[in-house]
């Protein structure tokens, strides 16, 4: 048996706890069930705050590391004004076009409002792709009012972008 793989979450809101956060977590799961991965330690990028703008700061160093070797992503944001948050752009701008090499990853959108559901494809995919990611799929856009059984939703969202047709 060989290495397994890592899913990462990268989560791009200002506040600690949020339901991003744990939108994200339900997905990476979800992902993990289906290639036989493990979730790894999530980047919050609220415990972080305005460390984030500092590039002398250790921990965002080892933080976009990390985010470097994950066999898998998922980027997560609350929808701010129809896009993704300015701190996980701060983030995403330490590191350079294409530095992803090929990485899979899904843009993750969590919003209030339905008309900004194509945000995510519009504004969100571009800087991953930009990034040098691999969309195995479309990016997920889910209301707030979509929340409660977004469980099911993720398994069979994972199985359609991640299961392999044996
Ligand atoms: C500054 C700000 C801007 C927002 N802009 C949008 C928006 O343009 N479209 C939208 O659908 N929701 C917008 N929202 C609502 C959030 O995306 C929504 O409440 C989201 O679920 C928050 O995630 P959270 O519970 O993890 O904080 C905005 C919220 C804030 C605080």
């Amino acid at each position: 048996m060989g290495i397994q793989k890592t899913v990462l979450s990268v989560v791009g809101n200002p506040r600690p706890g949020s339901r991003t956060h744990a939108l994200a977590a339900t997905l990476s799961r979800a992902i993990a069930e289906q290639i036989g991965g493990v979730v790894a330690e999530p980047i919050d990028l609220a415990a972080h705050g305005p460390r984030v703008l500092d590039y002398e700061d250790h921990q965002l160093a080892s933080e976009a590391k990390r985010l470097l070797q994950a066999d898998v992503l998922v980027v997560a944001s609350p929808t701010y004004k129809a896009t993704y948050s300015g701190l996980l752009k701060a983030f995403l701008d330490r590191i350079g076009g294409g530095a992803l090499d090929g990485t899979p990853a899904v843009p993750v959108l969590l919003g209030g409002a339905s008309d900004h559901r194509l945000a995510v494809d519009v504004h969100f995919t571009p800087l991953l792709l930009e990034l040098g990611a691999s969309l195995p799929a479309r990016g997920l856009f889910v209301l707030e009012s979509e929340l409660d059984g977004f469980e099911a939703t993720a398994r069979s969202w994972a199985r359609t972008a991640f299961g392999t047709a044996t």
